[in-house]
């Protein structure tokens, strides 16, 4: 396993591997690797010759009051993350070399990102879009790999290779969870041992929500007073938002129908946490 730091060498080794005709997928990460990571490693070394990991923790999509100073760093563990699910290249850019002095261009997918996290984190997805475009310029996969635990993000990446032409295919993959229910992110770290226990209420409203559906529960407004109740409950949790969206377009629905999106962010003390399901029938 390759750990490269430059743009150059990243496209020598793609044309390498190009040239053999093998193919590639990308898994785009900003590091402090979990298995809600590895498992995107996995699907992308089940459908690809050669697999790429890239970490960097992009500044540009963080707010200026955001945790991009303390966002949790350790690459020799990363490292190891990748060797065990079989990783041919970890990109591992500094920032300089990926905006430089004069950096001016950005990507913008419009409408989608007003939604959810987009309205509670302006610029946050202008970021994303412009570093994952970068990084799909850079390695060329036929393939990239995008976790359902940042939904919003995967739905305006489906968007923008669409829009624009990119021919990569997009994979979403399920969440990964820890065995209590928290869905597992590098933020996790940032807990205390009591505001661990806290974040349980995440899942454990996204439980009550999926059983008052399965009851037969079809009123939004129902559904999300139950929701608050729980997150109300836990005295370090603080709600940023709730919400019931189609999964396509992100607009809020009032009445749940099929791919309906319920995404919460929670602040739990400092650190928020995000956590969603798909309603399908
Ligand atoms: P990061 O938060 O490191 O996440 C990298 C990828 O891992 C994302 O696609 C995310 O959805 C996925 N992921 C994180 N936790 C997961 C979990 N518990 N289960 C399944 N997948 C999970 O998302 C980013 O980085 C950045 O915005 C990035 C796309 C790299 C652009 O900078």
């Amino acid at each position: 396993m390759k750990v490269i730091t430059t743009i150059d060498e990243v496209r020598d080794q793609v044309k390498s591997w190009r040239n053999n005709g093998e193919s590639i997928g990308l898994v785009p990460t900003m590091g402090y690797l979990h298995e809600g990571h590895q498992s995107l490693m996995a699907s992308a070394k089940k459908d690809n010759q050669r697999v790429i990991v890239t970490i960097f923790v992009n500044p540009m999509q963080f707010g200026p009051k955001e945790d991009l100073a303390s966002y949790p760093r350790d690459l020799e563990r990363d490292k190891k993350a990748c060797q065990q699910m079989g990783v041919d290249l970890i990109f591992w850019p500094s920032a300089d070399e990926m905006y430089d002095a004069n950096f001016n261009s950005y990507v913008n997918v419009n409408g989608l990102t007003d939604a959810l996290c987009g309205k509670k984190r302006p610029g946050h997805f202008k970021g994303v879009c412009t570093v994952v475009t970068k990084l799909f310029n850079i390695t060329q996969p036929d393939r990239a790999y995008f976790g359902q635990k940042d939904a919003q993000q995967l739905a305006v990446i489906q968007r923008m290779v669409q829009d624009l032409n990119i021919p990569i295919e997009i994979i979403g993959c399920p969440i990964v969870r820890e065995s209590d229910g928290l869905a597992k992110s590098s933020r996790n770290s940032y807990l205390s041992e009591q505001e661990r226990l806290a974040a349980i209420c995440l899942y454990r409203s996204i439980e009550q929500a999926k059983q008052m559906i399965k009851a037969g529960e079809k009123s939004v407004a129902t559904i999300l007073k139950a929701m608050q109740n729980v997150i109300n409950n836990e005295p370090l949790a603080k709600i940023d938002y709730i919400e019931f969206v189609d999964f396509a377009t992100l607009t809020n629905v009032d009445v749940l129908k099929q791919d309906s999106l319920c995404a919460l962010a929670v602040y739990i003390g400092k650190t928020r946490l995000i956590d969603n399901f798909i309603y399908h029938h």
